[in-house]
Order: C-alpha cells, then sequence, then structure tokens
C-alpha cells in the first residue's frame, strides 16, 4: 500500500463535502442486511414492556403478525421469534419446546400465512422452556449433550414443519447441527436454512434478554460449560469450520461490538454468510445512555451497526431493526 508524502497525499481531500464522503465510502448498511428479533407472549391484542430493553415489547401472535407486516413494508428480510414462556409449562425434559402448537409454532404459522414475503427465523434452544433456564438438558447438575441434541432434533423439526424459513440453534452443544441437517433431510425439509450460532460466547450482555424470556430468575449457575470463553478467538474458527461442515449455510458471531476480530477472523477465513448478534445488552447500553442525554441515540445506533458491515458482517441481528430502516429509508 503506497502512500505518498504530503503534501502530495491528503486525506481531507475525499472529506470536502457530503458527495466526496459518499464516492469514498468503503461500507455502508442497508436494510437487506437487517434481522429483527421480537419476543412473543400468550394472548391477544395485546403486549408487555421489557423494563430493561426501553422500547421492545413482548407481543401476542396477532400484534406479531402486523409488527411482521409492518416489517416487511419497510424492507425488513427476516424477523427471528423468541417466546415467553410461561413458567406452568417449563419442565425438566423440556417437551413444550417440540409441541407442534406452541407459541413460537403458532406464531410462524401465522407469520407465514400473512406475511409470506418475510423470512421467519426461530431459536432452537430449550432455555426458554427449561425449569433450570439452560440451554440443554439437566441431570444431576450437568447438561447432558447428547440427550440435550436428541431434544433440539425434534425442536427443529417441529419449527420446520411451522414453516420456518432459518433455524437458529443457540443451545452451544457438540454434534447438534448434523444431526439436525439429517433429521431435517429425512423429514423432507430440504430447503430449511441452519443459521447457527457457532461462535456463541458465555457473556453478561445477554442480561436483559433472559429478563425478556422469563430465564433470569431460574438459571442455576452459568452456561460456562457450553459457551465460549470470552478470551478465546481461534477456537471460534474452529467452532464455525465445524458447523459448517455439518449443514450449517450461515453462522453467526454473538455478542456483537465486543467481538468484531472475531467477525473479520471468520469472514476472512470462511468467506461464509456471516452474521453478528447485537444482544440486549448493547441495546439496553445505547437505549440508557441516550435517555440520560450522555449520547445521540440515533447516531450511536447507525454508527454501531455500519461497525458490523465494516467487520465484514453480511447481516446483523438487532433490536434496532425498526429504527435503523425507518432511519435508512
Ligand atoms: C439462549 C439465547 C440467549 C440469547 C439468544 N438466545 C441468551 C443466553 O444464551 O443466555 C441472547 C440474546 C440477547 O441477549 O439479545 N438460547
Amino acid at each position: 500500500m503506497a502512500i505518498g508524502p504530503y503534501p502530495a497525499t491528503r486525506f481531507r481531500r475525499t472529506k470536502q463535502g457530503d458527495a466526496l464522503r459518499r464516492l469514498v465510502l468503503e461500507t455502508s448498511l442497508g436494510v437487506d442486511d437487517l434481522i429483527w428479533p421480537v419476543f412473543l407472549r400468550d394472548g391477544t391484542d395485546d403486549e408487555t414492556p421489557v423494563p430493561s430493553m426501553p422500547g421492545v415489547s413482548r407481543l401476542t401472535v396477532d400484534r406479531v403478525v402486523s409488527a411482521a407486516r409492518d416489517a416487511a413494508d419497510l424492507g425488513i428480510p427476516a424477523i427471528c421469534l423468541f417466546p415467553y414462556i410461561d413458567t406452568s409449562f417449563k419442565t425438566e425434559l423440556c417437551e413444550e419446546a417440540w409441541n407442534p402448537d406452541n407459541l413460537s409454532n403458532r406464531a410462524t404459522r401465522a407469520i407465514k400465512d400473512a406475511v409470506p414475503e418475510i423470512a421467519v427465523m426461530t431459536d432452537v434452544a430449550l432455555d426458554p422452556y427449561n425449569i433450570n433456564g439452560h440451554d440443554g438438558i439437566v441431570r444431576d447438575g450437568r447438561i447432558v449433550n447428547d440427550e440435550s441434541v436428541e431434544a433440539l432434533v425434534r425442536m427443529a423439526v417441529a419449527q420446520a414443519d411451522a414453516g420456518a424459513d432459518i433455524l437458529g440453534p443457540s443451545d452451544m452443544m457438540d454434534g447438534r447441527i448434523g444431526a439436525m441437517r439429517a433429521a431435517l433431510e429425512d423429514a423432507g425439509h430440504t430447503d430449511t436454512c441452519i443459521l447457527s450460532y457457532a461462535a456463541k460466547y458465555a457473556s453478561a450482555f445477554y442480561g436483559p434478554f433472559r429478563d425478556a424470556v422469563g430465564a433470569s430468575g431460574l438459571l442455576v449457575g452459568d452456561k460456562k460449560t457450553y459457551q465460549m470463553d470470552p478470551g478465546n478467538g481461534d477456537e471460534a474458527l474452529r467452532l464455525v469450520q465445524r458447523d459448517l461442515s455439518e449443514g450449517a449455510d450461515m453462522v453467526m458471531v454473538k455478542p456483537g461490538i465486543a467481538y468484531l476480530d472475531i467477525c473479520r477472523r471468520v469472514k476472512d477465513r470462511f468467506g461464509a454468510p456471516t452474521f453478528a448478534y447485537q444482544v440486549s445488552g448493547e441495546y439496553a447500553m445505547i437505549k440508557a445512555a441516550a435517555q440520560n442525554g450522555w449520547i445521540d441515540g440515533d447516531r450511536v445506533m447507525m454508527e454501531s451497526l455500519a461497525a458490523f458491515k465494516r467487520a465484514g458482517c453480511d447481516g446483523i441481528l438487532t433490536y434496532f431493526a425498526m429504527d435503523a430502516a425507518r432511519a435508512l429509508s
């Protein structure tokens, strides 16, 4: 990379006005890059605000259908569903997770019926259904891998049956992508995409999400025996390689802003469709500072989303999706 000496090179030449700045802009965010995560609850024509996520509510199925309509009208390509499950449905074996008529599957069907053009992504993990709050089945205080994978496979097939376009396994059990892919092929769901949460860290940034899905009070211990240590980077590449080889179509890094180095390494190494999840705690921090008047919330939102594009991401799961789409239109 040759750079002439001053004054042959003046970096300020291309910064003089909006036209020149737009011409030399290297990456930019578009509405096509956005996946909107939403929370579901039971009932009709109602919603419950999530206190730790200002502007975010749990929506009843009819309201999530209208939300999906609005999102599609703004050009957002995908919506991602997370159910808030009443404690009475939570068990040690998480059977509600593969009930064909559970909240998530009912919402998927309703959205695909009314707004077929938006892609529906679902969450494959047991935590909303687990009396222990863990993503896998707990036996004698341990999260058992292979039995959890069997449950996750049932859950994945039920979600594909309901019409989900993209399955998002967020559980971090070993072998789940291969097992799900085989079961989907067997069930005739040859076109269901898997967006694997491949490099998912054991992060304190998930706090508000656990409130939103009602898992905070229940979680016994932590998720460090399956989610990644924040100090690790090479391991993320091995996980991504593993999940791609088992049949993932797209991969995710999570959380987002604190892990942009991982996004860049994953994109450079594999060239696969790469996504980042700007998680609940990241959203909450920006919202809280903005509410205090300490930062310009709209500008920080757009700047944080642009950073994912610069880091090589093809798209971002973000609670800001609707606000960002409006700002872009
Ligand atoms: C759990 C799951 C989590 C998130 C998505 N799926 C939390 C966790 O692993 O405890 C976090 C999303 C967010 O914080 O916005 N399966």
